[in-house]
C-alpha cells in the first residue's frame, strides 16, 4: 500500500490502530490492535517478545500506555501473549488479561501478574469505563477450545483472531487478490473441520461487520461477507488428513 506508511501505527478505523509491522522474514505475520476509548486503551493481541520492540514504539506513538486497562487475547499462543509480561512492566497496575478461562489455564505459564477477566464467565463480553461494550463470540476449536473473536459495535470491527487469517510471503496491510488463496492456505492447515469452521461463520450472520482485523495476514475491508462465505463453504483440517 503505498499510500499508507506502514512504519507508523494506522488507523484502520475511528480510535482503532493497527500496531503491527511488515516483517519481511514472517510468512506468518502478526497484527496488534488498539483501541481508544476516551482515556481508555485496550490492547488486542499483543504480540512475541521479538516483535516487542517495535509494537510498543507504535504503542507510545498513540497512547501513554497506562492509559491500557486491559489486553485481550483470543487464546495462548506465544505469537500473540509472550510480550504481555514486558507490557506489563510499564503498563499500570490496574491492567487485566481478558480471554477464555481455559487459554488462562495455560497464559499463566507466561508468568504474568494481571488477573484475568474470563470472559465465558463474564456474559462475553466487556464494559469499558464510558459504558462502550466489547461483545466476544465463542469460535471453540478454531484452532484451541477456548478461542473466541472480539467485536466493536462502535466501529463495527471484527477482531478475529486466527480466524481469517493467512500464510504469505505475499502481504500489504489491506487483502488484496492473493488473500483468498493465502487465507485458504491457513485454515486448511490450522483449523479442525469444516462444520466447525461453518458454526463459527454463522454466528457472523446478522452481524454488521466493517472490517475484519485478524492476528495474521491482512486486514480485510472490501466486502467482508464474501470472506465469511469463503471460510464458511472451506475444507479444512480431519479432512486434509486422507
Ligand atoms: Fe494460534
Ligand atoms: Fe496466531
Amino acid at each position: 500500500m503505498a499510500d499508507l506508511e506502514l512504519d507508523r501505527a494506522v488507523e484502520i478505523a475511528p480510535g482503532v490502530y493497527w500496531v503491527g509491522f511488515d516483517g519481511e522474514s514472517a510468512g506468518l505475520r502478526c497484527n496488534p490492535y488498539l483501541i481508544l476509548d476516551g482515556d481508555e486503551a485496550v490492547f488486542i493481541e499483543p504480540g512475541s517478545v521479538p516483535h516487542f520492540p517495535i509494537v510498543l514504539r507504535k504503542v507510545l506513538s498513540i497512547v501513554d500506555p497506562r492509559r491500557i486497562k486491559t489486553i485481550i487475547v483470543s487464546h495462548q499462543d506465544p505469537d500473540l501473549c509472550a510480550a504481555i509480561p514486558r507490557f506489563e512492566e510499564i503498563i499500570g497496575p490496574d491492567l487485566k488479561i481478558a480471554t477464555h478461562s481455559r487459554a488462562a489455564i495455560l497464559i499463566q505459564h507466561y508468568g504474568l501478574r494481571s488477573p484475568f477477566y474470563h470472559v465465558d464467565q463474564n456474559g462475553w463480553r466487556l464494559r469499558l469505563k464510558s459504558g462502550r461494550e466489547l461483545k466476544f463470540i465463542f469460535a471453540p476449536y478454531l484452532h484451541f477450545p477456548g478461542m473466541f473473536m472480539t467485536y466493536d459495535p462502535v466501529t463495527k470491527v471484527l477482531f478475529s483472531g486466527d480466524l481469517f487469517g493467512a500464510f504469505s510471503y505475499d502481504w500489504s496491510l489491506y487483502a488484496g487478490e492473493y488473500y483468498d488463496e493465502a487465507m485458504k492456505a491457513f485454515h486448511e492447515n490450522y483449523m479442525p473441520a469444516r462444520e466447525i469452521l461453518a458454526r463459527a461463520m454463522a454466528k457472523l450472520d446478522g452481524l454488521e461487520i466493517s472490517l475484519i482485523a485478524p492476528q495474521h495476514g491482512s486486514i480485510i475491508r472490501d466486502n467482508p461477507r464474501r470472506y465469511i462465505d469463503i471460510l464458511r463453504n472451506l475444507d479444512c483440517g480431519d479432512y486434509m488428513l486422507d
